[in-house]
C-alpha cells in the first residue's frame, strides 16, 4: 500500500469538462451471464454512438484480461480485484466525458454496487443494465464452448453452473436477450440516455 502519496486536483472539473467537450461522461455497466449477450450489445451500442459523433469507448472482460488484468484468475479474490480495477478505470474514463461502456459478468451484487457508490461519490453517472437471459439459453448458444467445459468439469468456479451470479435487484435498464434482439436492446440503453440528458 502506497503512503506519502497526495491526490493532485485537476485543472478542470468533471463538469467544466462536460461542458467544454459537449458531453457529459456515464458508465453504463453491462452484467450477466457468459453468452448473455453483453460484448454484442456493447459493441453495437459502441457502434451507434461513434456513429452519432460521440466519444464512447467499451472496456470488456474479454479484452481486458489480456493486459491490465492478466495477473487476475478467476477464484472469488480475483474477481472482486478484477471488478474494482475495471471500476476504477471505467470511473477515469466517465471523468474525461466518455460514454463508457462495460461488459463483464460482474457476478456479485457488492462489487457492482461498490463501482456505482465509486461514481455517485465522483458525482459521475453510472447505469448498472441487467443483460438476462436464461441458463438453457446461454448453454445453447455457448459461443465459446465455455458452459460445455464447464458441465464436463473442465473449467472451474464457472459463473451460473459452479460458481454464483447474483442477478441485479433493482437495475437501471432490464434486457431480455431470449425476448429481444439486439438492435430493440441499443434502443433500451440509447432511450435511457436520452430521457436522462445525456444524449
Ligand atoms: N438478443 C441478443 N442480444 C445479444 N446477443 C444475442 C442475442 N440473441 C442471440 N445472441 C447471441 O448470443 C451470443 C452472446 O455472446 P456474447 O459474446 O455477446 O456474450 P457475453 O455476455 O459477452 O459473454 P462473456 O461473458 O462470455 O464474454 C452471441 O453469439 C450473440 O450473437
Ligand atoms: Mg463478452
Amino acid at each position: 500500500m502506497a503512503t506519502n502519496i497526495t491526490f493532485h486536483p485537476g485543472s478542470v472539473d468533471a463538469s467544466e469538462r462536460s461542458e467544454l467537450l459537449k458531453q457529459k461522461g456515464i458508465t453504463i455497466w453491462l452484467t450477466g451471464l457468459s453468452a448473455s449477450g453483453k460484448s454484442t450489445i456493447a459493441c453495437a451500442l459502441e457502434q451507434t454512438l461513434l456513429h452519432q459523433g460521440r466519444f464512447a469507448y467499451r472496456l470488456d472482460g474479454d479484452n481486458v484480461r489480456f493486459g491490465l488484468n492478466k495477473d487476475l484468475g478467476f477464484d472469488e479474490d480475483s474477481r472482486v480485484e478484477n471488478i474494482r480495477r475495471i471500476g476504477e478505470v471505467a470511473k477515469l474514463f466517465s471523468d474525461a466525458s466518455c460514454f463508457t461502456i462495460t461488459a463483464f459478468i460482474s457476478p456479485y451484487r457488492l462489487d457492482r454496487k461498490t463501482v456505482r457508490d465509486l461514481h455517485e461519490k465522483a458525482n459521475l453517472g453510472f447505469v448498472e443494465v441487467f443483460v438476462d437471459a436464461p441458463l438453457n439459453i446461454v448453454e445453447q448458444r455457448d459461443p465459446k464452448g465455455l458452459y460445455k467445459k464447464a458441465r464436463a468439469g473442465e473449467i472451474k468456479e464457472f459463473t451460473g453452473i459452479s460458481a454464483p451470479y447474483e442477478p441485479p435487484e433493482n437495475p437501471e435498464i432490464h434486457i431480455k436477450t431470449g425476448e429481444c434482439d439486439v438492435t430493440q436492446a441499443v434502443k433500451a440503453i440509447t432511450e435511457y440516455l436520452v430521457s436522462h440528458s445525456y444524449l
